[in-house]
């Protein structure tokens, strides 16, 4: 096995317990793919500007691309004497290359290639979630067409609120998951300027041309400043923490439809396919996916809480704690994107219960917002129209009447001069709800209108 890159200062062998406690290529393996590609577009640019020639370049662009077909089919060997990722590859390339494979690393550091590396997974996740989320967006719109003529009581505190029409609640969602998609593509922006050449954290007196590099591997820019490179992981924490916003966002949802497909609830039915069943109570069939889409989100805020802890305080540049920022990112990237996709499959599988919320949209004076803003509309203060609503919901408990509309005429008029029988038209959830009309509410124009904006947005060529 040859010797450390580092072995012409050391005149002892590791410690086998320190090199078990210091590898990282149990995990980092997984940027094998993207240390190559930068590899390569390092290797290029070392001919370009003449540190190698343009044989040599040949000789090691074919080497790493041999060794990734080897990683790809499983028959490459990681051994724990070489560290990590980006040892390994560069090993392998000197077995076969010899002293030419020994010119890889010119001008070059493993702390501008980790943070390299990281950066090319790190953006090619973002996309990747980006277009989970367009997928879950599609879900979404699809259930809002499929329940178009559907009436939801819409809460508030849990408490039934308002009536909404049921794409309005659909296209709720579709809103949130859009400004994750933004959020993705602002960090995304920001992310994209390239570390490589920052070599160790002052850069390199040797002739290189980062711009070609960046070029090569799609970045935008180049990083302005090496000491800043070497010790800047803002990519991952921000991305981390979009991912969290995502999973915060699926987690309401999930508890929502937790609530909605109990039996007390009775909004929504999940296909079997989607469920699990008891081991025990032969009668059950539970919403496990959307509980454990729920209960990941533990995951996700762990992992960008522990790469919070992890930077806190670390003094410039690179700083060997930053090797513990892959797992959190990957389980961070792998679990939301899996939630994703679950919650894409629920809501394509899910039907709202029509007849069963219908029979109880009576329940709990959802017109009574609107009747107040009846009274309103004729020149009644609101607070004044506040209070009259509120004793005539008052009254109908107390004579035990369900709806505002049981209470015979009288009642209205007693309760205010302005309440004639013009109340009829204002009352009642269908009536309450034809009644709206601000811009952004639940008024069948508005909804129709979102409806029709998301469908051309998320149409599969326009891919925003
Ligand atoms: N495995 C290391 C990491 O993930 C690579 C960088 C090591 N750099 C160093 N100077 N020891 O951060």
């Amino acid at each position: 096995m040859a010797s450390k890159p580092w072995g012409g200062r050391f005149g002892e062998k590791t410690d086998r317990r320190v090199e078990q406690f210091t590898e990282s290529i149990s995990f980092d393996r997984r940027l094998f793919e993207h240390d190559i590609r930068a590899s390569i577009a390092h290797a290029e640019m070392l001919a370009h500007v003449g540190l190698i020639t343009h044989d040599e370049c040949q000789q090691i662009v074919r080497g790493l691309s041999d060794i990734r077909a080897e990683i790809e089919a499983d028959q490459f060997e990681f051994v724990l004497e070489r560290e990590d990722v980006h040892m390994h590859v560069e090993a392998a390339l000197i077995d076969r290359l010899g002293d030419v494979g020994r010119k890889l690393h010119t001008a070059r550091s493993r702390n501008d290639q980790v943070a390299t590396d990281v950066k090319l997974w790190v953006r090619d996740g973002l996309d990747r979630i980006g277009a989970r989320l367009t997928d879950l967006q599609r879900a979404l719109v699809d259930a809002a067409e499929r329940h178009r003529e559907v009436i939801l009581p819409g809460y508030t505190h849990l408490q039934r609120a308002q009536p909404v029409l049921a794409p309005h609640y659909f296209l709720a969602y579709v809103e949130k998951f859009a400004r994750d998609r933004d959020r993705l593509t602002d960090t995304r922006r920001r992310l994209n300027v390239l570390p490589l050449g920052a070599a160790a954290l002052a850069g390199t007196t040797l002739p290189i041309d980062r711009d070609h590099v960046a070029k090569a591997l799609g970045f935008e820019g180049v990083a302005a400043n090496s000491m800043d490179v070497s010790s800047d992981r803002d990519f991952a924490l921000e991305s981390v923490f979009d991912l969290t916003m995502i999973a915060e966002h699926l987690s309401g949802w999930a508890e929502e439809w937790v609530l909605w497909s109990t039996q007390e609830f009775s909004f929504l039915a999940l296909p079997d396919a989607i469920c699990t069943g008891s081991s025990i109570m032969p009668q059950k069939k539970n919403p496990d996916v959307l509980e454990l889409i729920r209960g990941r989100t533990a995951r996700v805020i762990g992992a960008l809480n522990t790469l919070l802890v992890l930077i806190k305080g670390l003094p410039l540049a690179y700083n060997r704690d930053l090797q513990e920022d892959k797992e959190p990112i990957f389980d961070a990237f792998d679990t939301v994107e899996a939630c994703l996709e679950l919650a894409a499959v629920v809501v394509a599988g899910a039907t709202l219960r029509a007849d069963r919320i219908a029979e109880r949209l009576d329940e709990g004076f959802l017109d009574a917002t609107t009747l107040m803003e009846y009274l309103i509309s004729q020149g009644v203060p609101q607070r004044s129209a506040h209070e009259v609503i509120g004793h005539l919901v008052s009254l109908c408990e107390q004579k035990g009447c369900r709806r505002l509309v049981d209470l015979p005429d009288d009642d209205f008029a007693k309760a205010h001069p302005n309440l004639g029988p013009g109340v009829k038209s204002v009352l009642g959830v269908a009536n309450a709800v034809k009644a709206f009309r601000s811009h952004g509410s639940t008024a069948p124009d508005q909804v129709e209108k979102q409806l029709a904006a998301w469908k051309t947005r998320l149409l599969p060529s326009s891919g925003s």
